[in-house]
C-alpha cells in the first residue's frame, strides 16, 4: 500500500472502521483480494553495492549504468506486473491467461534474482582465489581452482544465445554445480541454490567487448567477489542442513559454524 493511500485511509478513519470487522472471514477475504491486486509485493530495483565506474576497466560505467537502470529495472517492473495480473486472475477466477502470466512470472522473477546476484558477485576488490571453505569444496568437485575456472569459462562462453553461467550448491549433497542458464529461467536444477553468476546476455558486455564474449568472461574473473560467493555457499549449506536434518559430507558446517 502506498504511503499516500495509507495516510488517506488513516485520516478518513477507514482503517479503524475495518478493524472492527477484522474477525469477519468474508470481509478479510475481500480485503485480502483488494490488497493483493492493488498492492503486489512491489519488488524494488536494488542499489548497486558500488559506483557505476567502480568495476572499470573490466565493466565500463556506461554498460553498468544501462544494465542496472534499464535492463534490471525492466525485469523488476515485469515481475510486479506479472504478480498483479496473477492476483487479479485469482480474484476474478478468470484463468484464461494463466499460462502467459506464469511464463512472465518465471522470466522476470528469475531475471530479477539473477541480476541481483550478479551485482553482488562482483566487487572493485574482487578477483584472486576464493576463501578457504569454498576453495576446499571447489578442489573436491573440480580438482583445482584452475580446472574450475577453465570449466566455468567454457560453460558461460557456450551458452546458446542469451543467458548466464551459474555456480550453484545442490542441497541434496552439497556438491557444487556449474550451470548453463538460457534466458533467465531455463535449464534450472530445482534443488540447486545459485551462489555466484555471470550475465552473458549481450547487454552485459557488447558496448566494450562487442562479440568477444570470451574476452569479457576472462576479464570478469578479475572482479569476482569470492567472499560473497563463499558467504552464499555457507548459507546454502545451512539450508541443506535444515532440510536434511544433518550436515552433508565434506561440509565445513560440521565444525559447528552454523
Ligand atoms: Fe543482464
Amino acid at each position: 500500500m502506498s504511503s499516500n493511500r495509507r495516510d488517506f485511509l488513516k485520516k478518513s478513519g477507514f482503517l479503524a472502521a475495518t478493524a472492527a470487522f477484522a474477525s469477519a472471514p468474508a470481509f478479510n477475504a475481500i480485503a485480502d483480494d483488494e490488497n493483493r491486486i492493488k498492492n503486489p509485493s512491489e519488488h524494488k530495483l536494488p542499489e548497486l553495492p558500488y559506483d557505476y565506474d567502480a568495476l572499470e576497466p573490466v565493466i565500463d560505467a556506461k554498460t553498468l549504468h544501462l544494465h542496472h537502470t534499464k535492463h534490471h529495472r525492466g525485469y523488476v517492473n515485469g515481475l510486479n506486473k506479472a504478480e498483479a495480473e496473477i492476483a487479479l486472475a485469482q480474484s476474478k477466477k478468470d484463468y484464461s491467461l494463466v499460462q502467459y502470466w506464469s511464463r512472465k512470472l518465471a522470466f522476470h522473477g528469475a531475471g530479477n534474482f539473477l541480476h541481483t546476484l550478479y551485482w553482488n558477485s562482483m566487487s572493485p576488490d574482487g578477483g584472486g582465489t576464493p576463501p578457504v571453505k569454498l576453495l576446499d569444496r571447489i578442489k573436491i568437485d573440480y580438482g583445482s581452482f584452475e580446472k574450475f575456472k577453465e570449466y566455468f569459462f567454457s560453460v558461460a562462453k557456450k551458452v546458446e544465445g542469451s543467458g548466464w553461467g551459474v555456480l550453484a550448491v545442490r542441497l541434496s549433497d552439497g556438491k557444487l554445480l556449474t550451470l548453463q542458464v538460457e534466458n533467465h529461467q531455463k535449464l534450472t536444477v530445482w534443488d540447486a541454490i545459485p551462489i555466484m553468476t555471470i550475465d552473458v546476455w549481450e547487454h552485459a558486455y557488447y558496448l566494450k567487448y562487442q562479440n568477444r564474449r570470451g574476452d569479457y568472461i576472462s576479464a570478469w574473473f578479475d572482479v569476482v567477489n569470492w567472499k560473497n560467493a563463499e558467504d552464499n555457499y555457507l548459507a546454502a549449506l545451512r539450508a541443506a542442513k535444515a532440510q536434511h536434518k544433518k550436515p552433508l559430507s565434506n561440509s565445513p558446517l560440521k565444525r559447528g559454524e552454523d
